[in-house]
């Protein structure tokens, strides 16, 4: 017997489940790709997340994890049925609810069969209304039971970020349980009660308002960004002007608050652009248009015009030009590429310039869409060496240590040009080397 079935081993179900077990609860998790779980069983994971490894390892030597592929076995196991499976964005910017649809059909047969009181937790990000009109009503359709009175349904959003899942996730800002029956509520708060150990600030609500804190959470983080962008975008225009600066204030402002202020090249990643997209749309078909979401929007598709004008106005035509781009990963700490700025910034110049790129984590990732249309270096020297021009995308610690002697030995054109959109490097501006901070205007 498990406590606790979670559907869906992406990086959200993975650290859930690696959490779960390393607090004690005997954990069954479920995919239904059969080369992913073969991979968990060598107790190796299938992305890079620090940290995520040796909890996965230590969950299947204490035997708190299994994992398998049936929905139908997960089912029966287990009390808690945690739904932890994609919703990506479609081409038009949708959310693509096919997997959850399924996942929901599947629990609904196999509850048909089962007596016992399951409840099911929804994690997945899903637009308002999907967990009581999509997913209750699919199960109840399917197993012919009633919601709350024969299983419980409950939305819990996550709040993890890549490349610290397992501290988000082990030391949480919050908790937010949404539940429309004290049933399943207090079912869930018992759980979390027994893997937590201690108090954690918890939102006790109904479905409707935890669907929309998720989406309300990742909408503000994209709001921050896109006005510190706006900020830097100004900054720009303003000699002396230092981003970094104006954000340090702001941040001591507590009712701004310090994080989240780091101008950049734009927000990418599988979460903050999708969501911002499915909200947008679901508030439209309610009836209500977000203005305020759409400027965030078109801030953030901008941010990659302002990085190709810099670079245009100073090295002119870039036919025939080299131009070199440090970091494909759409942060810092993994080698997710998905919705990443690089990426969007390579699509746009590919055509224009011979493009080069370097990524500590995800060089095979990146390889994968661009195949030989570009190069790919494994080393900064090989980067740079006769590049026209740098431009720093992702904000690894790595790229910190690039100092200009390095750069000067690499590359004989001069002045080479960089443009540092996160501002890591501490160059200054010289006849040798033509530096732009994006935000910090010389
Ligand atoms: C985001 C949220 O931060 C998580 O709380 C949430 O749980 C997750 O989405 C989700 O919905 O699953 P994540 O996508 O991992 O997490 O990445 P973030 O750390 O939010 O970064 C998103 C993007 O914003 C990155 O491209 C990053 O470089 C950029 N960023 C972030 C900035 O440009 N400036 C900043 O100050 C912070």
């Amino acid at each position: 017997m498990a406590d606790v079935t979670v559907i869906g081993l992406g990086f959200v179900g993975l650290t859930t489940a690696a959490f779960f077990a390393n607090r004690g609860a005997n954990v069954h998790g479920i995919d239904n790709n059969i080369e992913r779980n073969e991979l968990l069983t060598q107790m190796k994971i299938p992305f890079f997340e620090p940290k995520l490894g040796e909890y996965v390892k230590k969950a299947f030597l204490t035997k708190r994890l299994t994992v398998g592929d049936d929905i139908q076995d997960g089912t029966k196991l287990s009390r808690y049925l945690f739904i932890c499976v994609g919703t990506p964005m479609t081409l038009e910017g949708k959310v693509d609810l096919t997997s959850i649809t399924k996942v929901s059909k599947d629990i609904g047969r196999a509850l048909k069969t089962i007596d016992n009181y399951k409840i099911v937790c929804v994690k997945s990000t899903v637009p308002p209304k999907t967990t009581e009109n999509l997913i209750a009503a699919k199960i109840e359709q399917e197993s012919s039971k009633e919601r709350y009175k024969d299983f419980g349904i409950t939305f819990i959003p996550e709040f993890l970020s890549e490349g610290s899942a397992i501290n988000d996730i082990a030391k949480p800002h919050k908790n937010v349980i949404g539940a429309n029956d004290p049933k399943s509520l207090l079912s869930i708060d018992n759980l979390m009660r027994r893997i937590y150990r201690r108090q954690i600030t918890t939102i006790k609500t109904n479905i409707i308002s935890a669907e929309l804190i998720k989406y309300a959470n990742n909408a503000f983080l994209a709001t921050k960004i896109s006005y510190i962008n706006t900020i830097a975008n100004i900054c720009n225009t303003l000699p002396g002007a230092d981003v970094d600066v104006i954000a340090r204030a702001l941040g001591l402002d507590p009712r701004i608050g310090n994080q989240f202020l780091v101008a950049g090249p734009g927000y990418g990643g599988s979460c903050l652009p999708k969501d911002l997209s499915g909200f947008i749309l679901s508030c439209r078909e309610t009836g209500y248009e977000p203005i305020l979401l759409k400027a965030v929007e078109e801030v953030n598709a901008d941010q990659l015009d302002v990085i190709i004008n810099i670079v245009k106005e100073r090295l002119g035509t870039l036919s025939g030009k080299t131009i070199s781009i440090l970091g494909t990963a759409f942060k810092k700490n993994t080698d997710d590429i998905r919705e990443s700025a690089s990426i969007h910034l390579i699509r746009k110049l590919k055509n224009l310039a011979n493009i080069r790129i370097h990524d500590p984590k995800a060089l095979e990732n990146t390889r994968k869409i661009f195949g030989d249309s570009i190069k790919y270096s494994h080393t900064i020297r090989d980067l740079v060496t006769d590049s026209h021009c740098l431009i720093i995308m992702t904000d690894w610690d790595e790229y910190r240590g690039i100092t200009e002697t390095k750069l000067l030995e690499y590359n004989k054109n001069r002045p080479l040009l960089i443009v540092d959109t996160r501002r890591l490097l501490k160059i200054k501006k010289s006849n040798r080397i033509d530096y732009v901070g994006l935000g910090k205007s010389e």
